[in-house]
C-alpha cells in the first residue's frame, strides 16, 4: 500500500517536472519567435528615413511588441500577423529582415515613399494572404520568388516605377484572386502562366508597355483594366 502511493506521488512529481519541462520548452519557442519578430521589426525600422506623423515611435522596447503601431500579434500566440503602416508618409526602403515575420498574414505599406527593391525574402512568408505596396516608387523587378507565397491572394503593386517582365512564376500563385501592377513601367508579355490560376478575379494591368495578349484561359475574369 505504502509503496504503492509512493509510487503515485513520485509518478505525480514526475508528471510535474515533464509539464514544468514542457512549458518551458514551449515558452522557450515563443518567446525566441518573438524576439525574431522584434529584431525584425527593428531592423524595418532603422531602414526609415523620414517618419513624420511619428509612427514608429512606439517601436521601443519599453512598449509590449503587440502594442507597436500598425502591429497586430494573432490571439494565440504573440506572433506578428498583420502589418499596417499604410498612409503614414514614410520615407523607407523595406529591409529584407521582412522575410523572418513569419507569421504574417497581411502587409499594407500603401501609400507612402517607400523605394528601393521589392526584397525577395518576401518569399519565405508562406502564410502571407495580403501584400499592398500600392501609391510608392518600389523600383526593379516583381521578384519571381514572390511565387513562393502560397497563401498570397491579393497583391496590389499598382503605381510604382517597377519595370521589366511580370514574372512566369507568378502562375504559382495558386489562390490569387487579385493582381494589380497598374501604372509601372513593366514590359515584355503577359505571361500565359497566368492562365493557370483558376482563382484569379481580378487583374489590373494599364499604363505598363506590355505586349500580348491576355491568355485565353483568363477569359473568365469577373474586372480586368488592361
Ligand atoms: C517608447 O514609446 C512610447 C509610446 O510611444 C513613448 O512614450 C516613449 O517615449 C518611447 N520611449 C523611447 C525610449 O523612445
Ligand atoms: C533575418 O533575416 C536576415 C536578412 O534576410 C538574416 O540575415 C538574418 O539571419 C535573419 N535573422 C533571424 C533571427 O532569423
Ligand atoms: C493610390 O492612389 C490612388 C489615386 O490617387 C487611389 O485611388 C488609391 O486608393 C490609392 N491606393 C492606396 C493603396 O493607397
Ligand atoms: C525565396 O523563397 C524561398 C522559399 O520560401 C526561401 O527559402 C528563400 O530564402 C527566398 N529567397 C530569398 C533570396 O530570400
Ligand atoms: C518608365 O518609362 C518611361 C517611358 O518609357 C521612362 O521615361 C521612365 O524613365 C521609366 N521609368 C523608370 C523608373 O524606368
Ligand atoms: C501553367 O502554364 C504554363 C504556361 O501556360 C504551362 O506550360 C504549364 O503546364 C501550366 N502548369 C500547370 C500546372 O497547369
Amino acid at each position: 500500500m505504502a509503496t504503492q502511493s509512493n509510487l503515485i506521488v513520485s509518478l505525480w512529481y514526475a508528471n510535474l517536472l515533464l509539464v514544468g519541462c514542457f512549458s518551458t520548452f514551449v515558452t522557450g519557442i515563443t518567446m525566441k519567435g518573438e524576439e525574431t519578430d522584434r529584431e525584425a521589426l527593428l531592423a524595418i525600422k532603422s531602414q526609415i528615413r523620414h517618419d513624420p506623423l511619428g509612427v514608429t515611435n512606439s517601436w521601443n522596447n519599453s512598449v509590449a511588441l503587440c502594442r507597436w503601431e500598425g502591429i497586430i500579434c494573432g490571439r494565440r500566440h504573440q506572433r506578428v500577423t498583420m502589418l499596417d503602416l499604410s498612409h503614414k508618409r514614410l520615407t523607407s526602403t523595406l529591409s529584407p529582415y521582412v522575410g523572418n515575420l513569419s507569421f504574417l498574414r497581411y502587409i499594407d505599406l500603401g501609400d507612402n515613399s517607400f523605394h528601393g527593391f521589392i526584397p525577395p525574402e518576401i518569399g519565405r512568408l508562406s502564410r502571407l494572404q495580403t501584400l499592398v505596396l500600392a501609391n510608392n516608387s518600389f523600383g526593379g523587378t516583381i521578384p519571381a520568388n514572390l511565387s513562393h507565397c502560397s497563401s498570397l491572394t491579393w497583391f496590389n503593386a499598382n503605381r510604382n516605377n517597377l519595370v521589366q517582365n511580370i514574372p512566369i512564376e507568378l502562375g504559382d500563385l495558386l489562390k490569387l484572386e487579385t493582381l494589380a501592377v497598374a501604372y509601372n513601367n513593366l514590359t515584355g508579355e503577359l505571361p500565359t502562366s497566368l492562365g493557370n490560376i483558376s482563382t484569379l478575379q481580378h487583374i489590373y494591368l494599364r499604363e505598363n508597355h506590355l505586349r500580348g495578349r491576355v491568355p485565353e484561359t483568363l477569359g473568365h475574369l469577373k474586372s480586368q483594366s488592361i
